[in-house]
């Protein structure tokens, strides 16, 4: 079911007296990337998506976000439906929001699985590089910056093995509206570092990294993971940056015995 929250487009499938959990997606992506662990989760869960401000469904407005204004998305969305501490679950600019969240009110949360993500805030070179990418939106249109961008998110194998469901993820991509875009840009390059949190953090994590994930590495990831006590760390694989598109029977399997872990 579609609802409109706050402007944003947020889905819900499952029965509402189930245990919530949230997915919050990647850049420059929607909710659809968590359609193969909705249909998983749809029965024992009550399962939550939203496309980000920008993003998808949910519209531009003024294109002026951080990570905060995102926080602040995911509280009203949570206070709307009067989310009873649900599990997060985000994926790269989702993680990014996820820890952010957590280190923001902790107490919310039953759960955090994080998934090719990292709590670094952006470097000078990475800065320059989203700066970079708004001026080609500029100059040269969104579709050539996400022609670029999106290939490098999945490992070469998958591309081939997803085909048209690989097409359909790139053209809803395509399809996005410019000031989103530049908008999310903007907000990771202006984002907070999370690492310091990361040994506070006590509610149980699970972290999930693609194998050939060059975003946010594995060594990143396994570094970030032993940062959070008793969090379990686990490489996905095959897959690169969208472990939960390129690998995701993998993915629910493991998300599976987490919840079976932290519920009973
Ligand atoms: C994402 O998948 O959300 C982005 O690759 C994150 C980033 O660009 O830092």
């Amino acid at each position: 079911m579609r609802l409109l929250i706050n402007n944003l487009a947020v889905f819900q499938e499952g029965d509402s007296s189930n245990i919530p959990i949230m997915f919050i997606h990647g850049f420059p992506f929607d909710h659809q990337m968590w359609n193969k662990q909705v249909s998983a989760f749809k029965s024992s869960c009550f399962c939550i998506s939203y496309d980000i401000r920008g993003l998808g469904e949910s519209p531009a407005g003024d294109g002026q976000y951080t990570i905060e204004s995102f926080v602040n998305d995911l509280e009203k969305i949570i206070d709307e439906l009067k989310l009873e501490h649900p599990i997060l679950c985000g994926l790269s600019m989702g993680g990014y929001i996820s820890l952010r969240a957590v280190e923001r009110m902790e107490e919310k949360f039953r759960a955090l699985i994080l998934c090719d993500t990292k709590s670094e805030a952006d470097n000078n070179e990475t800065k320059l590089k989203r700066a970079a990418g708004i001026k080609r939106i500029n100059n040269e249109g969104i579709q050539k910056y996400i022609a670029d961008f999106v290939p490098n998110c999945f490992a070469k194998e998958s591309i081939e093995k997803l085909g048209q469901e690989y097409i359909s993820i790139l053209d809803r991509s395509m399809n996005s509206d410019p000031i989103g875009v530049k908008g999310c840009l903007l907000a990771m390059a202006g984002r907070t570092d999370t690492t310091e949190y990361l040994s506070k953090i006590k509610i149980p994590v699970l972290v999930l990294c693609g194998e050939k994930d060059t975003l946010t590495t594995p060594d990143t990831m396994k570094s970030m993971a032993g940062k959070i006590k008793g969090s379990e760390f686990t490489i996905v694989p095959g897959s690169g940056h969208m472990s939960a598109v390129e690998n995701p029977h993998f993915l629910n399997e493991k998300i599976k015995s987490f919840l079976k872990k932290i519920i009973s």
